[in-house]
């Protein structure tokens, strides 16, 4: 039976390192890759040690699962490792921005998240890895960045049970939540005819870090890979302060209020 990851997103950022640095931390006989950009995905093929099969699919479309259910019922396959990373948001107020987006990044996000794992789940086994991203973004409320918000605390709030409900499965559930990491996601979410909603990024970490990190907490089955200083800071102080406080200190930050 051969072993395989399924890494969505990564014909770009977090996803692409995650599928360049994949057999470096688990034995796979192959990695299926997902994303739009089939030419993105193709570039992989020479750079990683394993065969890779590449779906160029649109996940916010149902036909992409049926499509993905059928090689997996076709070919018997054990999943081994599942990342979820495919996303995007939007940074604007809820009133300027256009219900196609906050649809978009709700089917994305959330409902796209949860449809691959319901899709890989049956082809898992004790031993198997899923990794979900969701965000910073996921720990409090953000005023401006709202509904991308609100769909990554549900992807963190969701990833977590599952571990929880996996556990007697041995099947091994974590969300990685990045702080603002340099990739193309600032390319949708910026809307450059605009005044920017985030006029200052603390830090910009690298996808490499991000991932790199995740690898080391996967390997110690925690359930949330957070990275960095700044990151952890704000993880405690979203613990600390009540949401009402830390909303303020973003609106100040960012000159927002
Ligand atoms: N960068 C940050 O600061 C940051 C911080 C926290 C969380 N995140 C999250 O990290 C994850 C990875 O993002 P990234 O920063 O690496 O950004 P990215 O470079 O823009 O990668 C996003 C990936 O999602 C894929 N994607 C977008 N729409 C899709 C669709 N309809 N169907 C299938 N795939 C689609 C893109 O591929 P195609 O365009 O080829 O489809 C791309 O591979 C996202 O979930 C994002 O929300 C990012």
């Amino acid at each position: 039976m051969k072993h395989i990851a399924i890494i969505t997103g990564a014909s770009s950022g977090m996803g692409r390192e995650f599928a360049l640095t994949a057999t470096q931390h688990g034995s796979y006989d192959e990695i299926w890759v997902i994303a739009r950009n089939e030419n993105n995905l193709e570039q992989l093929r020479p750079q990683i040690d394993v065969p890779i099969r590449v779906f160029p699919l649109d996940l916010s479309k149902d036909e992409s699962f049926k499509i993905i259910a059928g090689r997996l019922r076709e070919e018997e396959v054990n999943v081994s490792l599942l990342i979820n990373a495919s996303g995007y948001g939007i940074f604007d107020s809820f009133e300027s921005t256009k219900m196609s987006d906050a649809e978009g990044m709700i089917d994305l996000n959330c409902k796209a998240l949860v449809k691959m794992t319901k899709t890989a789940l049956p082809y898992m086994h004790a031993g198997s890895h899923m990794i979900q991203i969701a965000s910073m973004a996921a720990l409090q409320p953000v005023p401006y960045v709202n509904v991308y918000a609100a769909t990554k605390a549900f992807v963190l709030s969701f990833s977590r049970a599952l571990n929880s409900e996996l556990e007697s499965r041995y099947i091994h559930c974590m969300a990685v939540c990045p702080y603002w990491t340099k990739t193309r996601f600032f390319d949708r979410a910026v809307n450059a005819d605009k005044d920017p909603v985030v006029k200052k990024y603390i830090v910009m970490y690298k996808p490499e870090q991000i991932v790199k990190k995740a690898w080391k907490d996967m390997a110690r089955d925690k359930d949330v890979s957070i990275y960095g200083i700044v990151a952890n800071g704000q993880a405690a102080l979203c613990k600390l302060l009540p949401h009402g406080a830390v909303m303020k200190i973003w609106k100040k930050q960012q000159k927002l209020m």
